[in-house]
């Protein structure tokens, strides 16, 4: 972690918790060794390094969704205060699906969206941070309509997949996107448009990324008209966010299915930055911070040794000297 911060890394989202009832109690269950985050953060700060964000991630792959009817999203914020003791500068919401295909964690129901959006302006109201990271399917430029569904399949590429979603974190933004100060694509998803674009269509990464960003910031519509409890009528919404709120998320690829997380190389960040002027995003994310400087499986299969995400991208990004 301390390295990642001497490379450039100015925000560090640390996994992760979950909102559960312990016997009719609203409970917070696991989060990270908190001596080690302790430690890590005096560390930093004796570093000089005072100015990294500290998240906890509320989710996760295989993650039970928060428990809507013990706690309203305000009370639930006043347990989180509790638990945190200061310790973290805010949340990021990272609800994802379950591979039970049976789990009723595979629907991110309206009633968890409206949870996530009162928690997230009582944490606003109390100057924390708050940031969302859907998957790429979760919040999709490509997708006009809305699903609660998480395990929806696409007929056009690796129809095998069943963990897709159909802009199911869009609401949020919909309803007010000023709650949100991040919001972080996971371009790496297994089977993402990302993958497709680049390897089936075999796009230049630079040129998706383009386009992609240009989109996100510029003419990205749902229609939730399907689900009126959503209260956003049946008109297309502009979800286009400023550029400043836009951050990309990465990996390392996929080591026994090659392009399943799709790889795309700093250096083509760099090249669709250089294009994007006024449309740069904010920032970059790689999953996870444990990974950077090894290595890389490209999209073909290759091997890279040494794959430097967080250094690389600060060459251009400038946000560590
Ligand atoms: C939420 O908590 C209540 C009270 O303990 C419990 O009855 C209910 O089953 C919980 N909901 C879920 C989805 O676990
Ligand atoms: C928690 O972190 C502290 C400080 O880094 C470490 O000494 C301790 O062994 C860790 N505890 C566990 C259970 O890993
Ligand atoms: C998808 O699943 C079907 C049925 O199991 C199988 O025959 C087919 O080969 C699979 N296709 C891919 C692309 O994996
Ligand atoms: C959106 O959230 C901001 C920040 O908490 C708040 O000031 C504003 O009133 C909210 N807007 C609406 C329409 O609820
Ligand atoms: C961007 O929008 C254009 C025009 O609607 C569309 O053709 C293209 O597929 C979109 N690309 C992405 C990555 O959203
Ligand atoms: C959506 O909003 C963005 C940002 O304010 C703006 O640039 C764009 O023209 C709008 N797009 C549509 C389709 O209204």
């Amino acid at each position: 972690m301390v390295q990642e911060v001497q490379l450039g890394a100015n925000v560090l989202i640390w996994f992760s918790i979950t909102l559960i009832s312990d016997n009719g109690v609203p409970a917070i269950s696991g989060g990270p060794n908190r001596s080690c985050v302790t430690s890590v953060q005096a560390r930093l700060d004796s570093l000089g390094f005072d100015d990294v964000a500290h998240l906890i991630s509320i989710g996760g792959w295989d993650a039970a969704h928060p428990n809507t009817s013990i706690a309203s999203g305000t009370e639930w914020w006043s347990v989180f205060e509790t638990w945190n003791q200061g310790s973290f500068d805010g949340i990021d919401w990272d609800l994802e699906g379950n591979d039970n295909l049976q789990s009723p964690y595979n629907t991110l129901q309206v009633s968890t969206l409206q949870l996530i959006e009162k928690m997230s302006d009582a944490a606003k109201r109390a100057g924390a941070i708050v940031t969302l990271v859907p998957p790429q399917s979760y919040f999709d430029t490509t997708e006009t309509s809305f699903e609660t569904s998480l395990t929806l399949t696409y007929a056009d590429w690796q129809p095998n997949f069943t963990y897709r979603g159909r802009n199911a974190y869009a609401p949020l933004v919909a309803w007010n996107s000023t709650l949100y100060d991040l919001i972080d694509v996971q371009l790496y998803e297994s089977w993402s448009r990302t993958s497709q674009t680049l390897e089936e269509y075999e796009a230049d990464p630079a040129d998706y990324l383009f386009d992609l960003v240009v989109n996100l910031t510029t003419s990205y519509t749902v229609n939730f008209g399907e689900y009126p409890q959503l209260g956003l009528g049946d008109g297309s919404h502009n979800l286009s966010l400023p550029a400043d709120k836009l951050i990309l998320g990465f990996s390392r690829g996929s080591a026994s299915q090659p392009g399943k997380s799709p790889f795309i190389a700093p250096q083509d960040v760099n090249r669709a930055y250089r294009r994007l002027g006024a449309l740069q995003p904010r920032g970059c994310m790689l999953w996870n911070a444990n990974l950077d400087g090894g290595t890389c499986w490209l999209n073909n299969g290759s091997v890279m040794p040494a794959c430097n995400f967080v250094a690389t991208w600060n060459s251009y990004l400038n946000i560590r000297p």
